[in-house]
C-alpha cells in the first residue's frame, strides 16, 4: 500500500509541483486528496473534459479551492450557464468596445519608467519593480482606475489570494483586503454611474443584451474579479516568463535578437509554467473516472498546470522549447470559463517584455532557490531578483 499523499495546501506543491503532478498522472489520475478534501485531476484528457463539461463540473460553488463565499454564484468565474452565458456576453461586449491597441503606448510608457528606475538603482526585483507596477498600470488604464493606486491595489490583491498553509483558511487580513477591494470597486462604479467615461467599468455598467443588464451585485463582484484576476495572473505570468528566460539563456538570446518570436515564447511559457495552475469545480452528479466514483457535491481540483506537462499530449513535456508552438495548452483554461482577459494579457506581456528586452538585453537570476507564494490556485515566486550586467 503506497503512502503517497498529495496536499493541495502543501508548500511542496507551491514550490515544485511538477514531480508530484507526474506521479498523479501516472499512478493516480483520479486522486482523492484527504487533506485537501477534494479530487485532483491531472491528465490532459481528463482536465480538458472537466473544464468543458460544466453540466457535471460546476463552477457555481466557487472556482478556487478556498474561495470566498461572497464571490460564489455572482461572478463570471463562479456561475454556470445560463447565467454565466449572459454575464459573459455582456462582459465580452464591454471588452469589445475597448481596443487593446490603444493601451500599447501607455503600457510602453509605464514600462519604460519602471526600467529607468531599475537601471538607476542598478538592480531589479522583477515582481515589485516591474511586472506588478506595469500590469497594474495597464489594467488601471483599461478599467479607468487612478494610476496612483497601483501599490495599494497590489498589496490588497496579493493578500486576498493567499491562503495560510497552516490553517488552510483565508486569514483575517485576507478577508479585510477583500472588503477593502469590494468597497473600492463599489466607489469606482458609483463614480462611473454619475459620470460615464471611456473605460471598461463604464462599458460594463452600460452593457445590455435583449434589454437585460447585470444585477448590481454581479457588476460589482465581476468588476472586482477582473481586478483580482488581472492583477495576480498577468503579473505572475510575466514573472514566470522572465524566470523561464533567465533559466534558458539560449531562448533569452534568441528572443532578444528576434522579437518576432514573442508570441511563441509566450504560448510555450503558458504551457510550461502557467501562473494559473489549479481551479476548482464541484460535481453536480456522480461521475465515474479511472475506476473511482466522484460523488455529487465533491470538490474537484482541475490541474491545468499538470495537464500542460502530460506526455500523452505534449512530447518531452518537461523541456522548455520555444519552437514547440503548443496550440492546445491549458494555461488560460478552456471551455465556457476560458480566460476572458487573454487578449489584454497577451498585449500587456508582449509590450512589457519587448520594452524590457530593448533596454535590458541580458539578465540572470540572483538566487538559485526561490520562495513561492502560498496559494492553491496561483504559482509565482514571492520575489525574483535579477542581475543586470
Ligand atoms: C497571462 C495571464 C493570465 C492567465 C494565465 C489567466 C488564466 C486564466 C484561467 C486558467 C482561467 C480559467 C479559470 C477556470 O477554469 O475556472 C481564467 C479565467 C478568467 N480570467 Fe484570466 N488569466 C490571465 C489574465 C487575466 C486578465 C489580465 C484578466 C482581466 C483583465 C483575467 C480575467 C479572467 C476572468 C474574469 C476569468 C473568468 C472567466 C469566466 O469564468 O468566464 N485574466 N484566467
Amino acid at each position: 500500500m503506497s503512502n503517497f499523499v498529495c496536499d493541495p495546501y502543501s508548500r511542496e506543491l507551491d514550490s515544485d509541483p511538477f514531480p508530484i503532478y507526474k506521479r498523479l498522472r501516472d499512478e493516480y489520475p483520479c486522486y482523492w486528496s484527504e487533506p485537501g478534501d477534494c479530487w485532483m485531476l491531472t491528465r490532459y484528457a481528463d482536465v480538458t473534459n472537466a473544464a468543458r463539461n460544466w453540466e457535471v463540473f460546476s463552477s457555481a460553488s466557487g472556482n478556487m479551492l478556498d474561495d470566498i463565499p461572497e464571490r460564489t454564484g455572482v461572478t463570471l468565474g463562479t456561475t454556470d450557464p445560463p447565467r454565466h452565458d449572459h454575464m459573459r456576453s455582456l462582459i465580452q461586449f464591454a471588452f469589445g468596445r475597448q481596443q487593446n491597441e490603444y493601451l500599447v503606448e501607455p503600457t510602453r510608457e509605464i514600462a519604460n519608467k519602471a526600467i529607468d528606475k531599475a537601471l538607476e538603482a542598478g538592480h531589479l526585483e522583477f515582481i515589485s519593480d516591474y511586472s506588478s507596477p506595469v500590469t497594474i498600470g495597464a489594467l488601471s488604464y483599461l478599467l479607468g482606475i487612478p494610476q496612483d493606486q497601483s501599490e495599494t491595489l497590489r498589496a490588497h490583491v496579493v493578500q486576498i489570494l493567499q491562503t495560510d498553509p497552516e490553517t488552510r483558511k483565508k486569514t483575517q487580513a485576507s478577508m479585510d483586503s477583500f472588503q477593502w477591494l469590494k468597497e473600492y470597486t463599489g466607489s469606482l462604479l458609483a463614480a462611473r454611474r454619475e459620470k460615464p467615461t471611456d473605460d471598461l467599468l463604464t462599458y460594463i455598467l452600460q452593457a445590455e443584451i435583449d434589454g437585460k443588464k447585470m444585477q448590481e451585485l454581479e457588476v460589482q463582484m465581476t468588476s472586482l474579479t477582473l481586478i483580482m484576476a488581472g492583477v495576480e495572473s498577468a503579473s505572475s505570468f510575466m514573472a514566470m516568463l522572465a524566470l523561464n528566460l533567465a533559466d534558458h539563456p539560449d531562448a533569452q538570446r534568441r528572443l532578444v535578437n528576434d522579437p518576432q518570436l514573442m508570441p511563441q515564447v509566450m504560448e510555450e511559457s503558458l504551457r510550461y509554467n502557467t501562473s494559473a495552475q489549479r481551479f476548482r469545480r464541484t460535481a453536480s452528479r456522480d461521475f465515474e473516472l479511472h475506476g473511482e466514483t466522484i460523488r455529487a457535491g465533491d470538490k474537484v481540483m482541475n490541474c491545468y498546470g499538470a495537464a500542460n506537462r502530460d506526455e500523452r499530449q505534449f512530447p518531452d513535456p518537461d523541456t522548455y522549447d520555444i519552437d514547440r508552438r503548443p496550440k492546445q495548452h491549458l494555461g488560460m483554461g478552456t471551455g465556457k470559463h476560458v480566460c476572458i482577459g487573454a487578449p489584454f494579457a497577451r498585449m500587456l506581456v508582449r509590450t512589457a517584455m519587448s520594452a524590457f528586452h530593448e533596454r535590458i538585453p541580458e539578465y540572470h537570476r540572483v538566487a538559485d532557490q526561490l520562495d513561492w507564494i502560498p496559494s492553491t490556485t496561483f504559482r509565482s515566486p514571492v520575489a525574483l531578483d535579477l542581475e543586470l550586467p
